[in-house]
């Protein structure tokens, strides 16, 4: 695992924005799993913003999103389609056509995580998996449990998610209780993970996942046995982590 220290949450975006677009101009036709949540804002800003500037193309790169609620539709303003496109998408040049996300309003499970396993696979896989981790060390929507997910699968949200997450909804009562979920099988064949932490609310889950051991019940403990992952971390965050 690489370590790069960030002084603050702009300094962490940047970095990680500029991997994303070194990425990016390296391989066009780049497969990136992205994610949602407050985290990654920053860097999708900063990468509109080359973007305009003429630095970076989007034109051939597909996107596999990691996750999406159950009982969501792609207009609904908290789904995370909409939130990809609000932040991101709606100001790049991705074709519509390579953007990638579960559907949250396919009530046949079973049939859903299927398709999603197919669309991975059809593109060869992840080449650089953007992460966010949770307080409790999820990443995408796999939560602690007795066993590493594989592939995707309907997830049932844990309480500290739904209170983590409420701040999106106007009650807790509107949090989708179920997700579509990308499974560890997908993130750990991704060539190259990006994972991102920032605030005082994820020392305790940065340093459990990267300096404990590997366990179920912190999720992102897996990454350790990972052979290309960078995490890209502010001071508060990785107020828990040895110092160097
Ligand atoms: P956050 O979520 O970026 O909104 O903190 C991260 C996550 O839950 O994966």
């Amino acid at each position: 695992m690489r370590l790069i220290r960030a002084k603050d949450y702009q300094d962490m975006s940047r970095k990680a924005a500029n991997i994303i677009s070194a990425q990016v101009i390296l391989k066009p036709e780049s497969v990136l799993g992205l994610a949602t949540g407050s985290t990654p804002i920053g860097i999708y800003h900063q990468l509109i913003d080359w973007y305009k500037k003429g630095d970076v193309d989007f034109s051939r790169v597909v996107s596999i999103n990691l996750d999406e609620y159950c009982g969501l539709s792609d207009s609904n303003p908290q789904s995370y389609s909409r939130f990809m496109r609000e932040h991101f998408f709606d100001y790049i040049n991705i074709s519509p056509a390579n953007i990638f996300l579960p559907d949250g309003t396919q009530t046949d499970s079973a049939l859903e995580c299927a398709r999603y396993d197919r669309v991975i696979v059809e593109h060869g896989g992840i080449d650089l998996q953007l992460l966010g981790i949770g307080r409790n060390a999820h990443i995408g929507f796999n939560e602690p449990d007795v066993c590493f997910s594989r592939g995707t699968h309907q997830v049932t949200l844990t309480e500290s998610t739904i209170a983590a997450n409420t701040r999106f909804f106007e009650s807790v009562e509107q949090v989708p209780r179920q997700a579509y979920s990308v499974g560890m099988q997908a993130i750990m064949q991704a060539k190259k993970i990006l994972l991102i932490a920032s605030g005082a609310d994820k020392a305790e889950a940065l340093q459990k996942s990267f300096f404990g051991p590997v366990t179920p019940q912190v999720p992102a403990s897996i990454l350790q046995l990972h052979q290309d992952v960078t995490v890209i971390a502010d001071m508060d965050a990785l107020a828990l982590c040895p110092a160097e």
